[in-house]
């Protein structure tokens, strides 16, 4: 098949996208198919070309890409560096190249490509995709209206509230949460602008943070215990992996230093409790309609009452991450995910 594996993308994920995306080119390729990486924001060239036989010269047409820095991309410079400098999202000859591939490999991170506006233009466009629709992709987005969504459908969430910029700043008071507390943008992702407080003045100054990212942040309790993530593939949980930070919590570094955390696939649980947290993962998956691939995070406390953190439409996607290592534990090796995922969401379209 003629492929585009689209990744970057003006994300504070952007980074993170081009490694997910040059492993899920260089396994395709493996598999046999013609695949062009290519970078959503910047696009392919900087001028309107003839395209015609792209995909035989596909490994020259790529994106290069250099790695991931201890911190999340400086998006400014990256508009800047456009030579159009045009507000469009989708860089030059990316909407053609994607209408030429048989099916486009969604391998963006964070907003732009996982909130479902990339997915509902390319359903205009009639451009085939992988992954979840634009309204799973973009409820999922959204931890605020994610979190009720879960509540409603029986999936224990961390008690919390939603603020908007607009409403003005809340004092810790008026949360009628505790501390310590977790404050984090609602739609942001990597952990970038996530913050444990634990006093009113670190709250105060989390709240500043994460809203100079975004205009509506999440406030909710901390829960103390251990994390894990399960994905879940057509409605059916994968094993459970356990991720351990070897300090601090689940941060930016943490997620994408080498080493920096201890990953355990299958977890060491109980049965009971590894079979409830696929259960609400399922349960997550099908409150919010992600039919083709995702990942929840959980958090499992003390007493052992698991809580559902978030859903992420579009999970890291290289052999050493989270769905990844699972579907490995299932029998599936890293080209054979690839190409499975390229099944299901081609399925979608018969
Ligand atoms: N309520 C919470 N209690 C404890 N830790 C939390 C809580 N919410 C988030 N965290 C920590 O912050 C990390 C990122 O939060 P998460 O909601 O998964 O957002 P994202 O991964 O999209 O940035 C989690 O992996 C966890 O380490
Ligand atoms: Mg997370």
């Amino acid at each position: 098949m003629n492929i585009v594996v689209l990744a970057g993308g003006l994300s504070t994920e952007r980074d993170v996208s081009f490694v997910t995306g040059n492993e899920v080119a260089q396994a395709l390729r493996k598999n046999g198919h013609q695949v062009i990486l290519l970078d959503l924001f910047m696009g392919y060239h900087d001028k309107e070309e003839d395209l015609e036989g792209i995909f035989s010269r596909s490994l020259e047409a790529s994106a290069k890409v250099t790695g991931i820095t201890g911190s999340a991309p400086d998006l400014e410079a990256v508009k800047r560096s456009r030579k159009d400098q045009s507000p469009c999202l989708f860089g030059p000859n990316v909407i053609a190249l994607c209408r030429m591939a048989d099916i486009v490999f969604l391998a963006l991170h964070g907003e732009n490509g996982e909130d479902g506006r990339v997915q509902a233009a390319f359903d205009l466009y009639g451009i085939k995709y992988t992954g979840t629709g634009y309204l799973g992709s973009a409820l999922a987005m959204d931890k605020g209206l994610a979190k009720r969504l879960f509540a409603a459908n029986h999936i224990p969430v961390p008690a919390g509230i939603s603020l908007k910029k607009e409403d003005g700043r809340k004092e810790w008071k008026e949360t009628g949460l505790s501390l310590p507390s977790v404050v984090k943008p609602c739609r942001g992702g990597s952990s970038v602008g996530v913050s444990i407080v634990h006093t009113e003045e670190e709250y105060q100054k989390a709240l500043e943070d994460a809203f100079s990212l975004e205009d509506e942040v999440v406030v909710e309790t901390y829960i103390k215990g251990r994390e894990f993530s399960v994905g879940v593939m057509e409605f059916r949980a994968l094993p459970v992996i356990e991720i351990a930070p070897k300090e601090g919590f689940y941060d930016y570094k943490n997620k994408y230093a080498k080493g920096s955390s201890i990953e355990t696939c299958p977890a060491e649980l109980p049965e009971d409790i590894t079979k409830n947290m696929q259960h609400y993962a399922q349960e997550a998956a099908k409150s919010l309609g992600l039919d083709t691939y995702s990942r929840m995070d959980f958090i499992l406390d003390e007493e052992n009452h698991i809580y559902c953190l978030e859903a992420n439409t579009l999970p890291g996607m290289t052999p050493t991450s989270l769905l990844p290592q699972e579907a490995l534990e299932a029998g599936m090796d890293f080209s054979q995910l690839c190409e499975k995922i390229i099944q299901i969401s081609l399925e979608k379209y018969a």
